[in-house]
């Protein structure tokens, strides 16, 4: 197990107890983009994640290690000073650590070694739970709470540091997840509730495209975001206390249509109908309708792949393929775009031989070999003790 290996490679290079703390990844339901238009999503955190073993030391420095892709060690002074270093992780770390300076915490010198099993760059959100997970260790060791509030802040200024110009949704999914439920978070007023996964007889499926993506370095998710902001300014400039796409209505988008190019109309047409998706996804899940939870599954990607551009030719084959299944009742691309999972509603009695049939499809298609992980929902980020 992950989690035993961490503590044991904690506990031969370092010699008090650690603690230790889990760090979920994530699955999106339905949702895409809305979280930064102040919109509605439906994530719930998942059993894949990130586990950080932690103990206070004397030396008056942080040093983190991980196996996580290739073995590395990064040590930060307590003033945010630091090494060279080369790994992906230590962009993130070094944000956090600035910023948390830049809010005045008083650091305080601690080891830490982390792994976990969550595929990277497949839109689980691997690196909300690094960030997340980091920052909820820090605070655990320090005896410092920090409300998951803000560290949901944090993380998000760490990501738009590093270049994402991300919304909340990751970071609320990781923290705030609850096991067999998905969260409906409202991103205006950043509530939440609950909403049970049942569908009996159904299962929810994962299945890595195999193609990774780096946001962060990709700028097209941020074109997708400024899209969305010139059309609100367009909006506002007829109607008052307009400040995100929550606020436009179709008869508005209609009346600016030609203010603004086709792509940002689309852009932000997409936005509204996914919104009402979320609505109706949360209405099906309650109605135990499995067949237009799928329904409304299928809408959701092709209005990725059409309107607001951002899935890959894999990813539709996966989707398109899953449509000429019957196992399957609908299949989506989920997180930022142009690479990751999908995730799959299909009916439990077919799921073997369904998951085998797409993958051997994908490989024939694109010569990848995808990667197949039946959903589980966990609890969020959480101390599991020593
Ligand atoms: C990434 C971002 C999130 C969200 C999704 C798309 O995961 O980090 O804030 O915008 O993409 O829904």
């Amino acid at each position: 197990m992950i989690k035993n290996e961490i503590v044991s490679s904690f506990l031969k290079k370092y010699k008090n107890k650690p603690i230790l703390v889990k760090a979920p990844g994530r699955v999106n339901f339905i949702g895409e983009h809305t979280d930064y238009n102040m919109g509605y999503v439906l994530p719930a955190s998942i059993e894949k994640g990130i586990y950080f073993a932690a103990q206070k030391n004397e030396n008056l420095k942080i040093n983190i290690e991980t196996f996580l892709t290739q073995p590395e060690q990064i040590s930060f002074n307590l003033n945010g000073a630091h090494q060279a270093f080369h790994a992906f992780w230590g962009n993130y770390f070094k944000a956090i650590i600035e910023i948390l300076l830049e809010e005045n915490y008083t650091l305080i010198g601690f080891d830490c070694v982390f792994g976990g099993d969550i595929p990277i760059g497949a839109g689980l959100s691997s690196s909300a739970a690094l960030c997340c997970g980091f920052i909820h260790t820090l605070a655990a060791v320090s005896d410092t709470p920090i409300s998951k509030e803000k560290i949901a802040v944090i993380a998000q200024k760490a990501e738009h540091k590093i270049g994402l110009n991300c919304g909340l949704m990751d970071q609320y999914a990781v923290l705030f997840g609850k096991k067999g439920n998905a969260l409906f978070l409202d991103c205006r007023n950043l509530t939440h509730e609950y909403v049970p996964i049942k569908l009996k007889g159904f299962s929810w499926v994962l299945i890595n495209s195999n193609i990774k993506h780096n946001l962060a370095i990709d700028s097209e998710y941020n074109k997708r975001r400024y899209s969305c902001e010139l059309v609100v300014s367009q909006v506002s400039k007829f109607r008052k206390n307009v400040s995100s796409l929550r606020d436009v209505s179709l008869v508005d988008l209609e009346t600016i249509k030609k203010q603004v190019s086709t792509t940002d109309y689309k852009r932000a047409k997409y936005v509204l109908d996914e919104n009402a998706r979320v609505l109706k996804m949360m209405e099906a899940l309650r109605q135990d309708n499995a067949q237009e939870v799928g329904n409304i599954l299928l809408k959701g990607h092709w209005a990725m792949s059409t309107e607001f551009k951002i899935t890959i030719r894999e990813l539709d084959l996966l989707v398109s393929t899953g449509q000429k299944l019957d196992g399957i009742l609908g299949s989506r691309m989920m997180g930022g775009g142009f690479g990751g999972c999908t995730i799959n509603l299909m009916k439990t009695e077919l799921m073997d031989a369904t998951i085998k049939a797409i993958l051997s499809s994908y490989k024939k298609e694109t010569g990848i070999e995808a990667a197949s992980y039946q959903l589980r929902i966990d609890d969020g980020v959480r101390t599991l003790g020593a």
